[in-house]
């Protein structure tokens, strides 16, 4: 079987990005994969408007697609996209995060989100792996959310990530260059995803460095204290891009561990089940919204600020 695997990048020119995913890709490409590859800054994608026409469509039993379709090239993309066995995605670090350009894309995935599609009836489960690959200027403490946005975008299109690499202290063009090291991790991440998809789907885990990261669950080094969420469930400690919940733990050399408790995975945002649920949330908050009593509530409450207006910018070009 010839697996189709495309990279996505989103970077300068010919730069550090580019560059590790290109690596990544050959070691695909020298195992026979069908390649392809785009930068995002050659296309024209919209921002995501906020409409939820999608998600109300969706909590109706209704796949109507993105109101943005017909309007830019994010459908193109994700055509192809969607028809791969897997992605490898590479961005840069912009003030801790992956690069607008990248964020823009992927914030467009929402009318795409499998759980939802798959739960109407509207399209058949298929699995996918993905890895990722983020690049800064500096280490690891001021790309401190650089690989967790990337993976919280994964989730939608059931890209399961095995493999991540943080490609530090390379801020200058093709930097990256000088770094064996870091070239060859990047092959190893195109060797990873083939021997993910060379592994039956059931069979499928985690390749990357196994204490990589404070959750367990999916690697990612951002942990949120718990709040009581929509429907009472409450765990102390939560991952903060997957959701697993449980508690720190000291462990008998004194060093701090995430413990995921029994039913901690009940939301895994990582599993279709997990996302269903907040499909479930959404029909609930949203659902309750729509009543003609707040309705009225909202038309009379707004007039106070519908002509509310403050001293603006204008722009004269
Ligand atoms: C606006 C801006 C913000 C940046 N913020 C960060 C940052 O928060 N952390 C970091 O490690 N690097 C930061 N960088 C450095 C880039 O991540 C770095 O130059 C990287 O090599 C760019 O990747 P590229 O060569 O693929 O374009 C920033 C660069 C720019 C232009």
């Amino acid at each position: 079987m010839i697996f189709k695997v495309m990279g996505i990048t989103a970077g300068r020119k010919n730069s550090n990005s580019e560059i590790l995913l290109k690596e990544a890709l050959l070691a695909c490409q020298n195992q026979g994969a069908e390649v392809t590859m785009i930068d995002l800054r050659d296309y024209n994608i919209m921002e995501c408007t906020g409409c939820t026409v999608c998600t109300h469509g969706m909590t109706k039993g209704k796949h109507v697609g993105c109101t943005l379709d017909k309007k830019d090239d994010k459908k193109a993309i994700m055509d192809v996209m969607l028809n791969q066995d897997a992605v490898i995605f590479s961005a840069p670090t912009y003030d801790l995060m992956p690069t607008a350009t990248f964020l823009k894309f992927m914030h467009r995935n929402l009318s795409y989100e499998s759980a939802f599609l798959e739960s109407i009836g509207a399209i058949e489960h298929r699995d996918r792996v993905g890895a990722l690959i983020a690049v800064g200027g500096s280490t690891r403490s001021w790309q401190s959310m650089a690989l967790e946005c990337m993976q919280a975008t994964c989730f939608t299109n059931d890209f399961k990530i095995v493999d991540m690499h943080l490609a530090t202290r390379v801020p200058a063009a093709k930097q990256c260059l000088l770094h064996d090291e870091m070239i060859n991790r990047a092959h190893e991440i195109g060797n990873n995803i083939m021997k993910a998809l060379n592994t039956p789907v059931e069979k499928r885990k985690w390749l990357g460095d196994e204490n990589m990261g404070w959750c367990p669950n999916c690697h990612s080094n951002a942990l949120i204290l718990g709040e009581v969420q929509w429907d009472g469930l409450h765990f102390p400690i939560e991952c903060q891009v997957c959701g697993a919940g449980g508690d720190l733990e000291k462990t008998k050399d004194g060093k701090w561990k995430f413990v995921i408790a029994e039913n901690g995975l009940c939301r895994d945002r990582t599993t279709v089940e997990g996302r269903e649920h907040h499909m479930t949330e959404i029909g609930h908050t949203q659902g309750g919204f729509y009543t003609d009593e707040n309705l009225a509530i909202i038309k009379e409450k707004f007039n106070k600020y519908k002509e509310l207006k403050f001293s603006t910018i204008k722009i004269i070009r």
